[in-house]
């Protein structure tokens, strides 16, 4: 009987944008659940491809090479280096990253627009766009932001509200204007190829809303509803920009293609990719209708992924459907929606150089946390008690007793167990639900709830050597012991199974403790146990197995170690602040005569007090060289009268006087805030000018 081919499934997580390093938004939303599915459907035996890359036109990146002053080369570069390192390091077993200014995308990208062009799939029209006069280009996308029409957000972009998630074109923005240079745009002619989505409106009513009801999650199936329901429009799939994949047809010239017309097709090229370095057909996994597709993304990129790229799926006609588009919603970082401009965010590169070889305590504590059903915030506190309660204290405590006491008492060879009791059956059959309570969670998408069974299991060893006390056990009954240590054991061997999706670097070290991969210069001809061994075979590490020398697999985050973090992220919100303050839009421009109508002296505070009753004033005497007079300052809280008195102040002597609290002011001292944003006075210690001298 001819063998059945193992389940063939195509898991993509979303190509990140190649503009900016990537945090812990990235891998919570879309990297981590990616990662941790392929995984555990490698474990089941599925044939797995597991597909990503950079994502590297759109706007995005000509407009960050413009504000570092390089070319968009070197920008694209320079992420792909760190985005690709990054998740390497974190253990994101991706099949092949690639990229989509590849060759091989460039062709791919192409020939399936030649395909629907040649299909007569495409409306060709002259519209009216919105145009920057100055700038002297067409603003589409993230060109220009305006009010949205649908949830009335003020700072949407041309092609989606982030706010309300909605897919917008440019010229439906309410007051629009340019990103470029802030102008108003006006209304250009240009040409354009539109996807009539309106066309497939019948065919993602059948496809998603009658037949994935049940299995898209709530939120994905909602948006799409609303959607779907409002009624699609044709949609521009070509752009007037010189960056990005050139429109493949002669009355195009000087056009690319839209940035999420190329970008989905790279999952398609960088199979490709993997296929040709692999020597296999890349057919099989986007054609076969066997072939199990999988989106993993954030939920801004849902309309793309359900409504947009299927359309041009089902227009080009080879192809499968996604069978599920799991998307997350956002992750916060301690109250603050994550943001790369403004810096606020954990940044995986700089994670690891604070916590190096602890990729699967951030892994687990996103998991644990993620935001799979709404928005979730990650605080450093949660990131430390996850830590020290249930990695250190649950998982790492109970793997570190039953191995300590393996080799305390027995040299590290697995003891033959004797007369099994009721409580020992009863944990090993537990043990035996594991891999099906994980899987059910698993397969439904709930990756938060499946780390929890994961660490279900090793409370249920915790708790089993709790209850047994073998350290006691050993002075009376060395039989016992034995019989405990054996079931201790064989739950640790499943947790280094069944971990492996969620904290593959762990499970790599205890597999290694455990002795159950082969050891450079000490092989065994033992098959380490499997996924689906866990529940079927009675002894998961046989008695007599030798295993290695105990390590620690978790250590304890100190407060000290929070606090820097914490520290960290104040100090970004004051330079934010700061950034904000000095900012400040410029006032009207006023003319010389205008400035030359102040008359500024230098003066000398030579008497200082509060205003009783006033807790911003201070009553100051100053002599300006002409007189010694009186004014009144609004800067009672930012300096005590004792530390100006005898300062050297710039005074405008010219304001009309006025009174305050019924004290005349006869002038005015002029201040400013200093990088810092304290307040401090227009300083003429350094300018050379002496007592009563005008400086203007
Ligand atoms: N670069 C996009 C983002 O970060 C995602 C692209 S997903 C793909 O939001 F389908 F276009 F590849
Ligand atoms: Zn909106």
């Amino acid at each position: 009987m001819a063998k059945k081919a193992p389940e063939r499934i195509t898991i993509t997580a979303a190509l990140p944008y190649t503009n900016g390093p990537i945090h812990i938004g990235h891998l919570a939303g879309v990297y981590v659940p990616a990662d941790i599915y392929a995984r555990y459907q490698r474990l089941q035996g599925k044939d797995v491809a597991f597909i990503c890359g950079s994502d590297e036109h759109g706007v995005a990146i000509p407009m960050k090479a413009k504000k570092e002053g390089v070319s968009p080369k070197e920008i694209i570069d320079k992420y792909h280096g760190i985005i690709k390192r990054s998740f390497q390091d974190f253990g994101i077993s991706f099949d092949n990253y690639s990229r989509t200014s590849a060759k091989i995308h460039h062709e791919t990208a192409s020939d399936f627009f030649k395909k629907l062009y040649e299909q007569g799939d495409f409306i060709e029209e002259t519209t009216a766009q919105l145009y920057d006069e100055e700038a002297q280009q067409f603003l589409a996308d993230r060109f220009v932001t305006g009010t949205c029409p649908r949830c009335g957000y003020h700072e949407a972009y041309g092609d989606q509200c982030e706010n309300c998630g909605s897919s917008l074109n440019a010229t439906d923005l309410i007051n629009p204007k340019s990103t470029l240079t802030g102008a108003i745009p006006t209304l250009k002619k240009t040409k354009h190829w539109f996807l009539p989505l309106d066309r497939y409106q019948g065919f993602l009513k059948k496809w998603i809303l009658e037949g994935h009801k049940t299995d898209w999650k709530p939120n994905v199936y909602g948006q799409c509803k609303s959607w779907i329901e409002e009624g699609l429009k044709p949609r521009a799939v070509t752009r007037d920009l010189d960056w990005g994949i050139p429109v493949p047809v002669p009355e195009a010239e000087g056009k690319v293609l839209y940035v999420w017309f190329d970008a989905p097709i790279g999952y398609i090229s960088s199979t490709k990719e993997w296929a040709e370095r692999e020597g296999i057909d890349w057919e099989p996994y986007w054609k076969d209708k066997d072939t199990k597709l999988l989106h993993f993304i954030g939920k801004d990129n849902i309309v793309f992924h359900c409504i947009i790229f299927p359309s041009m799926l089902k227009a080009h006609g080879d192809f499968v459907l996604p069978e599920n588009v799991p998307a997350n919603e956002f992750l916060n970082l301690e109250g603050n929606k994550l943001s790369t401009s403004k810096n606020w965010a954990v940044w995986l590169h700089e994670y690891l150089e604070e916590f190096p070889n602890m990729q699967d305590v951030l892994r687990y504590t996103l998991t644990a946390n993620a935001p799979e059903t709404k928005d979730n915030d990650f605080t450093w506190k949660d990131f430390q008690a996850r830590n020290n309660n249930e990695l250190v204290a649950i998982f790492g405590n109970f793997v570190n007793r039953a191995l300590v006491l393996t080799q305390k008492y027995y040299d590290g060879i697995i003891p033959g167990p004797s007369e099994f009791r009721e409580i020992d059956h009863e944990v090993l059959d537990t043990l035996r639900q594991f891999p099906a309570r994980i899987s059910d969670s698993l397969e439904r998408y709930r990756f938060r709830e499946a780390s929890q069974e994961l660490m279900q299991l090793a409370r249920l060893g915790n708790k089993y050597l709790a209850d047994e006390e073998p350290w006691k056990l050993i002075k009376t009954d060395e039989q016992r012991t034995k019989t405990v240590m054996f079931v201790a054991l064989q739950i640790a061997t499943a947790l280094a199974v069944l971990c492996e999706p969620f904290l593959p670097f762990t499970a790599k070290k205890l597999k290694a403790l455990l002795h159950l991969e082969p050891v450079q210069g000490n092989e065994t001809d033992e098959k380490p146990p499997g996924w689906s061994d866990i529940s079927t075979s009675d002894i998961l590490l046989p008695a007599n197995h030798q295993i290695n020398k105990s390590e620690l697999l978790f250590r304890k985050i100190e407060d000290s170690e929070i606090e820097k973090q914490l520290q960290k992220l104040n100090a970004t919100k004051q330079a934010n602040q700061a950034a904000k303050t000095s900012l400040e839009p410029q006032k009207t421009t006023i003319t010389f005569e205008d400035f030359t109508k102040m008359d500024l002296r230098v003066g000398t505070i030579v008497a200082a007090e509060k205003m009783p009753k006033a807790d911003k004033l201070l009553v100051l005497q100053v002599d300006t060289g002409l007189d010694t007079r009186t004014i009144v300052s609004g800067i009672a809280q930012s300096f005590t009268p004792e530390e100006i008195l005898g300062k050297q102040v710039t005074v405008l002597v010219n304001l009309a006087p006025r009174k305050l609290r019924g004290v005349e002011s006869q002038g005015m001292i002029l201040m400013t805030e200093n990088e810092k944003g304290k307040l401090v006075f227009v300083n003429p210690d350094e300018t050379g000018v002496t007592k009563g001298e005008s400086i203007n």
